[in-house]
């Protein structure tokens, strides 16, 4: 698909204005620059960013309660979904902080590099969350960081929430979503992937160990 189709589904599907389309744009614009030197996605996606990455990041826009003080997004890589969330409600007008966390110093200072040409709030923080003890935020999210499992270990024993925790599901993680939540008290919605036939996308309100 070209990228002016790819636009207009991306416009058909996420309500914004001209302005965030533009901001879109230079992110795009970024990417493709310093794709090669830092491997911020994959080369086969690199012709369809508007479609594989901002559309697939953006989807989840109304679960974000805009009121909210703050989010993180967990292994963030090129800044997918955090850098395109926190434009869309900064759009909003929201003053939700985002957090966007990734171990990679590379990615780190290309995810600086957006924040600030797109005038974001976010603190880029540039460790591997192994190393931090406990995160306050009031919303977590994650995609394509982990396998499922680990996934719910790091985000029970890291993250202090006390709202929602939004994760994108590829088709293998899907496959193991029935047999992980057995092993937790945990109460979520599930909904499919508008971009993926086979992912789903998970609202998590609730996770406690089992003993
Ligand atoms: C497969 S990429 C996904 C990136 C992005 N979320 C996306 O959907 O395109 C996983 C990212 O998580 C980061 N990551 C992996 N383990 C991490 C850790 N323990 N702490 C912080 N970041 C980590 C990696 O550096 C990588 O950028």
């Amino acid at each position: 698909m070209g990228e002016l189709s790819q636009i207009d589904t991306f416009c058909s599907n996420v309500q914004v204005s001209r302005e965030t389309i533009s901001s879109l744009k230079k992110y795009e614009d970024l990417l493709i620059k310093y794709n090669s030197g830092l491997n911020l996605v994959g080369k086969s996606t690199i012709n369809e960013i508007w479609s594989r990455h901002f559309l697939d990041s953006a989807q989840v826009i109304d679960l974000i309660n805009k009121n909210i003080n703050s989010c993180i997004d967990i292994g963030s890589g090129a800044g997918f979904p955090g850098l395109v969330l926190a434009l869309l409600l900064k759009h909003k007008k929201s003053q939700v902080n985002f957090k966007i966390l990734e171990k990679s110093p590379k990615k780190c200072n290309f995810l600086k590099l957006v924040s600030s040409e797109l005038g974001l709030d976010t603190e880029i923080i540039c460790q591997d969350i192994k190393n931090i003890k406990k995160i306050n935020c009031d919303f977590a999210i994650a995609r394509a960081f982990k396998p499922l499992p680990e996934i719910f270990e790091i985000i029970h024993s890291k993250i202090n929430f006390s709202a929602k925790l939004v994760l994108f599901l590829g088709a293998k993680q899907s496959g193991l979503l029935d047999e992980t939540s057995k092993k937790w008290n945990m109460e979520y919605k599930q909904r499919k992937s508008i971009t993926s036939s086979d992912s789903l996308i998970i609202e998590v309100n609730k996770l406690e160990r089992l003993d």
